[in-house]
């Protein structure tokens, strides 16, 4: 059987890619796990290829850093390359990196399925690259992992069939499960380490282009940072582009009391988010691991793709204004025992992503999951049809069509079986290449 093909490239990517990786070895499930190079400081990369367990990759393409052009269109060079060595009967990536973007833009030249895990977060946000990246994998994508019910919901209102989606929780849930008591053992030998009491200190991380880019707001965020130094120690594992962004605007003097230091390795940053008093973060991930163990959460952005965090009242929006970041930071610190107490279930996932997307992958292979020319020829040009629910009956019973709206007789929306009159459909087939509704 032709082998799945894995592409990740960054800390994000090897960090939630884990759990599918674990699972399809599980499940018997040939694959192949191929790095882009994106990122290459061991701190960024080898580390968590050891914390997590992960043999080295088949293929390290070593493409490096560049523009987004130049980093994006060498790891499409390099995939080309290696779909033709392998013929993958399935490609997948996970989030929203240049590397996911070629990853989707080659799957989808070489006529090979290109499945997405956590498709459908959308910050809405067009200057942000990974906003472009995800829409992109995403429009492009055969499967359609959603970790969440708000991203499939964002997908079907961008017309994505629903055929395609699956809904299987984010895979950073996994890891912070199966990783909850491994820091609990480390905890002190880590606070420890950096002389820190437990709950006293603030947690941060920075990286976004949107920010490190811009002097204005990265002289902002850190001058933030500097005042609230003055009340907690704050600690800063620095990614290299920020640290580079620093240097490049001449910034550091607003670091003196800060703590900065090297990017850390996966559990000794999860032993001292479980234990800062509130997290500053621009991360997508760090989002969800504070989301998901409860800690108060200040994000360092105008919008975000984890809209969840925020509905259920952990993390802030702070934007990159200082004092607007310092009173939500000394908010959250005032909420500390009320957001530790809160009680919900996890809208991020319970913890079985990866088992369940790995079964999804194996089962698409199974069902032969292909890209094929849509034969259209009995299909009229509409796309999209509004008929009454009379008229579309018989077509609903031989699953012509998808639903994707229903109005009552006013016009109105309606649930479908309550007083729906009209319903607006579109024509399968039109953009599904192949029914994979079967599988789980
Ligand atoms: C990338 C992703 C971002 C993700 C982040 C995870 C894109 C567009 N961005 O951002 O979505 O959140 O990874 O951390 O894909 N550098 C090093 N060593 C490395 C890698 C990078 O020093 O191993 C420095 C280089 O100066 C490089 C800069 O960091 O130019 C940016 O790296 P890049 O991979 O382009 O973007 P990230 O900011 O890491
Ligand atoms: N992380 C880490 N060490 C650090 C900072 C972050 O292990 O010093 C982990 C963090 O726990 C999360 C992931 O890196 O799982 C987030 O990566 P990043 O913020 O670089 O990317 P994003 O999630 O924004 O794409």
């Amino acid at each position: 059987m032709k082998p799945v093909m894995v592409v990740a490239g960054t800390r994000p990517e090897v960090i939630k890619l884990a759990p599918v990786i674990e699972w399809l070895k599980r499940l018997n499930v040939d694959y192949v796990f191929i790095w882009s190079g994106q990122h290459y400081d061991y701190l960024l990369s080898g580390v968590f290829f050891e914390e997590f367990g992960l043999s080295e990759p088949d293929v390290d393409l070593r493409v490096g850093s560049g523009s987004h052009a130049e980093q994006t269109a060498s790891i499409m060079l390099g995939l080309e390359r290696v779909i033709r060595d392998y013929s993958p009967s399935i490609i997948v990536a996970e989030g929203d990196t240049n590397t996911v973007l070629a990853s989707a833009l080659v799957a989808a030249k070489c006529l090979t399925p290109f499945a997405h895990i956590e498709a459908g977060l959308r910050s809405w946000s067009m200057v942000m690259p990974e906003e472009v990246n995800r829409r992109v994998a995403d429009a492009i994508a055969s499967l359609h992992f959603a970790p969440t019910k708000l991203a499939a919901i964002n997908l079907l209102f961008e017309g994505v069939s629903s055929r395609s989606i699956r809904l299987t929780g984010n895979t950073i849930v996994d890891v912070i499960h199966k990783f909850t008591d491994k820091i609990r053992d480390l905890d002190d030998s880590v606070l420890s380490r950096y002389s820190l009491e437990r709950y006293s200190f603030i947690l941060v991380t920075l990286h976004r282009a949107e920010n490190t880019d811009n002097p204005e707001r990265l002289e902002s965020i850190l001058k933030a940072l500097d005042e609230l130094s003055q009340f907690y120690p704050v600690v800063f594992p620095a990614h290299p582009r920020t640290r580079s962004a620093i240097a490049k605007f001449d910034l550091s003097d607003y670091l003196s009391r800060v703590r900065l230091m090297d990017p850390l390795g996966y559990l000794e940053f999860l032993a001292l988010l479980v234990n800062c008093r509130v997290v500053l973060t621009d991360s997508g991930g760090v989002q969800e691991e504070a989301f998901t163990l409860k800690i108060p959460t200040v994000t360092l952005r105008y919008n975000t793709e984890r809209p969840e965090t925020t509905l259920y009242g952990i993390n802030v929006l702070a934007g990159a204004e200082k004092d607007r970041i310092i009173k939500s930071v000394l908010m959250q610190v005032e909420r500390y025992e009320e957001i530790r107490r809160l009680r919900f279930e996890n809208p991020l996932g319970d913890g079985q992503a990866g088992k369940r997307i790995a079964h999804l992958l194996s089962d698409a292979i199974e069902a032969g999951l292909t890209i094929e020319e849509p034969d259209l020829r009995e299909t009229p040009v509409i796309e999209y049809w509004l008929l009454s629910e009379k008229e579309n009956k018989e077509n609903f019973k031989k699953s012509l069509f998808d639903l994707l709206a229903a109005f009552d007789e006013y016009g109105k929306p309606a649930l479908l079986g309550e007083n729906a009159s009209r319903l607006l459909v579109r024509i399968k087939g039109r953009f599904d290449d192949k029914d994979s509704s079967d599988s789980k």
